[in-house]
């Protein structure tokens, strides 16, 4: 009986203890209490820049030099072509999609554009104004 008082008191001073400490932890959602809400953070701005960004290698997705948050790519639906598309980019002043992307790319239209090129944003990213979370030492 003295055996398990002692275990239980020393149990309840641990959880004691951890109770305090827990307060003190510092996660991505700060040392805020679980019941608190958290400031958001501050929304990165998208950068758009007149003549597209410098490619950092030959054969780079080129990066996405405007906001893309109106647009929609669905199984069925892609709204990058309203202005990339063969038939549309000249009107809207927009680079066409690269022939690459295409299955015939001598004759590029919407028809051969290949399903493996249709999610855009799997390759081609936009970038925000943001400090890197690490060092970039790419290239170095
Ligand atoms: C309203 C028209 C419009 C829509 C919609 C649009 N773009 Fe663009 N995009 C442009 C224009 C114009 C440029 C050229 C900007 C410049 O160089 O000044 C451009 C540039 C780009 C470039 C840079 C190409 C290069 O060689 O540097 C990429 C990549 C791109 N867009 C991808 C996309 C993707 C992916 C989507 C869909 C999520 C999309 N765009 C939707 C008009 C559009
Ligand atoms: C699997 C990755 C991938 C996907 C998906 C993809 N691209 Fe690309 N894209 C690239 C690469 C790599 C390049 C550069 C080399 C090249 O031209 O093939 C490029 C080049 C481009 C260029 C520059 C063309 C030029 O002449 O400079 C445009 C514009 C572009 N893509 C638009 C798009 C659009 C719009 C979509 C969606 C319909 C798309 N891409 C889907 C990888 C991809």
């Amino acid at each position: 009986m003295k055996k398990i008082i002692t275990v239980s008191a020393a149990t309840a001073f641990l959880l004691g203890a951890s109770v305090m400490a827990v307060a003190e932890i510092k996660s991505l959602r700060g040392d805020l209490p679980l019941d608190a809400k958290p400031k958001p953070p501050a929304k990165a701005r998208v950068i758009s820049q007149t003549g597209g960004f410098k490619r950092a290698w030959k054969q780079q997705p080129p990066l996405i030099p405007h906001r893309i948050d109106k647009e929609r790519i669905t199984l069925n639906e892609n709204s990058c072509l309203r202005c990339h598309a063969p038939d549309t980019y000249k009107a809207e002043k927009a680079p066409m999609i690269s022939r690459t992307h295409f299955a015939d790319p001598q004759n590029p239209s919407d028809a051969n554009l290949m399903r493996n090129r249709w999610f855009c944003n799997q390759c081609h990213v936009p970038q925000v104004e943001a400090d890197p979370l690490v060092e970039n030492v790419f290239g170095r």
